[in-house]
């Protein structure tokens, strides 16, 4: 399934696609170079699902909790740039939020593949030559 981001205008209605898709999967894996916009759809994807305080300034966290409003649906946006070791992960109880009820998206999961769920689904963001953004899962 692909879906394309014209432009960040356009990326609530990627984000509502995305939504349509995700199916009863609730850890995904968010694949792309730096700056390609990972954090900017997952961002979107939360607010379509209906967080309304999704943290707008850079965060350096490595987790980043929401809770949807008002289906009470919580989700960790994980960012794992920063990660030098696995144990690290292993020490922030990792398996308590990826074995959780709770949605997971996570960006750089390439830095913790291993322990990555079976079902994870693995969501790639690529540039095109026009700009746009084409999502593939
Ligand atoms: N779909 C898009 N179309 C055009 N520009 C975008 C799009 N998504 C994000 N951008 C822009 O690209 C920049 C980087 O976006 P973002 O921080 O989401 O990338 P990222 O993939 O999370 O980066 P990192 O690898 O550093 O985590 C932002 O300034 C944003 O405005
Ligand atoms: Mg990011």
């Amino acid at each position: 399934m692909d879906i394309i981001i014209t432009n960040t205008d356009h990326i609530r209605e990627a984000a509502r696609e995305f939504i349509s898709q995700m199916g009863q999967s609730h850890v995904f894996a968010f694949y792309g170079k730096m700056g390609v916009g990972k954090t900017t759809f997952i961002k979107a994807v939360c607010e379509e699902l209906g967080v309304d305080d999704i943290i707008t300034s850079p965060t350096f966290a490595i987790i980043n909790e929401y809770t949807t409003v008002p289906t009470s649906v919580t989700i960790y946006h994980f960012d794992f740039y920063r990660i030098k070791k696995l144990e690290e992960v292993y020490d922030m109880g990792y398996e308590d939020y990826f074995y959780s009820d709770a949605l997971c998206f996570i960006e750089w999961p390439e830095l913790i593949e291993e322990i990555l769920p079976d079902d994870t689904v693995r969501v790639s963001i690529t540039e095109q030559e026009d700009k746009t953004r084409k999502v593939s899962f």
